[in-house]
């Protein structure tokens, strides 16, 4: 596959995972509503399912909703619970993914008033500056675990914490979290936490939200009781078990491997930063281990098109993004870039790299010379 450096886009499935599929496609492929033996066997598989999902998290007395993956999670998460609620402000971290945002702008459409916490030029939230924000009218905190784009990791457990003080629902777009750093909601009190199984070598097409006990929320299709009423349709009991079974190979395997890749990473940066030209985004210490994010920029300094390095290094074998892969199909600067300070020019320069197990040093190695070489060649970016 050439060198796959887009982790965070996706991930290829664990050869473990794909073999649990195709079992338990053959073995549970009757319908979990179904009253008879082989139904009430997949049902009972999609139970042990929901109970792993919530132990591996910490969180054995929350409700786990199985969904076609994080955007679907994401919009239940925010829309199902901003309906039930009264209408009110709504605090929005600027670093979400267009899931999150454009669910906020939708409950905006329905009367709530939608404000974007500041962050500092490493993209964190300062749970001093969070705290007083938390007053009324305040009813709804959505902040992402960890930046998409720039990888800044937040402090989850402090602001959780005020959340919980302030009698304040949080919710945590962990997508780009789970399975890549420690998240227990046992330690910190999020109130619902999206996830995606394709960023963790688990199957496309199912994701899932957690629920802390108590919550109500309001569906947002309509049809069969399933999933506790909140998301009907039938459901896929292979793809919840490869979720299931990719996160646990992920957290068994997370003690070695989160050192690995965050060494791996830091090596890798520290030659492209020795290159004119490159230069790091985000935060340097809290970020995501397997993540790194370039602005890229001529000898004489002026931003380049981030996007036409994506497709140079693509047709060099390499694979990479230029931000949340969501977007990269449209200019538009990126909103993650231009929240920590950036120029629009330099929020359409941006690099980002990402690693995952199937990554070491030596395949790292041409990637500095390259990159180098092809800056040359690179258009500047659109600054308006
Ligand atoms: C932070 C974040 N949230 C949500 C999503 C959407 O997840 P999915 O592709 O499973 O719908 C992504 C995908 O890149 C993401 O990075």
């Amino acid at each position: 596959m050439g060198l796959y450096l887009d982790a965070c886009a996706a991930t290829p499935p664990h050869p473990q995972v794909l073999a649990a599929m195709a079992e338990a496609q053959a073995r549970f492929w009757a319908n979990p509503s179904s009253l008879h033996t082989p139904g009430v066997e997949a049902a009972e598989a999609l139970e042990r399912c929901r109970q792993e999902l919530a132990e591996l998290l910490g969180a054995p007395g929350h409700r786990v909703v199985f969904t076609s993956g994080g955007t679907e999670a994401d919009n239940l998460a925010l829309l199902g619970l901003g309906r039930r609620l009264k209408p009110g402000r709504l605090l929005l971290s600027p670093l979400e993914h267009p899931a999150v945002a454009q669910a906020a702008a939708q409950l905006q459409r329905e009367g709530w008033q939608v404000v974007l916490l500041p962050v500092g030029p490493d993209g964190r939230i300062d749970p001093t500056d969070f705290g007083p924000l938390l007053a009324p009218p305040t009813r709804l905190v959505s902040i992402g675990w960890a930046s998409s784009e720039i990888g800044t990791l937040q402090p989850m457990a402090e602001l959780a914490r005020l959340c919980r003080d302030a009698g304040v629902p949080l919710h945590s777009d962990a997508v780009q979290a789970v399975g890549q750093v420690p998240v227990d909601l046992g330690a910190v009190p999020v109130n619902l936490l999206s996830l995606s199984a394709h960023k963790f070598q688990g199957p496309r097409g199912i994701g899932a939200l957690l629920l802390a006990p108590g919550l109500e929320i309001e569906p947002l299709q309509h049809g069969g009781g399933q999933e506790g009423g909140l998301r009907p349709g039938t459901e896929a009991v292979a793809l919840a078990i490869g979720l299931v079974r990719a996160l646990a190979l992920r957290l068994e395997a997370l003690p070695r491997e989160g050192p690995r890749l965050g060494a791996c990473r830091d090596r890798l940066l520290e030659r492209l930063l020795a290159c004119p030209g490159l230069r790091g985004s985000g935060a340097q210490g809290q970020r995501l281990p397997h993540h790194l994010s370039l602005l890229l920029r001529s000898a004489a300094g002026v931003p380049l098109c981030g996007r036409s390095a994506v497709r140079a290094l693509a047709r060099r074998g390499v694979a990479v993004s230029s931000g949340s892969a969501c977007s990269s199909g449209r200019s538009s600067p990126s909103a993650s870039l231009l929240a920590i300070g950036c120029t629009a020019a330099e929020a359409r320069s941006g690099l980002r790299l990402s690693l995952g197990p199937w990554i070491d040093d030596d395949a790292l190695a041409p990637l500095p010379g390259l990159l180098e070489s092809l800056l040359p060649t690179l258009p500047a970016a659109d600054p308006s």
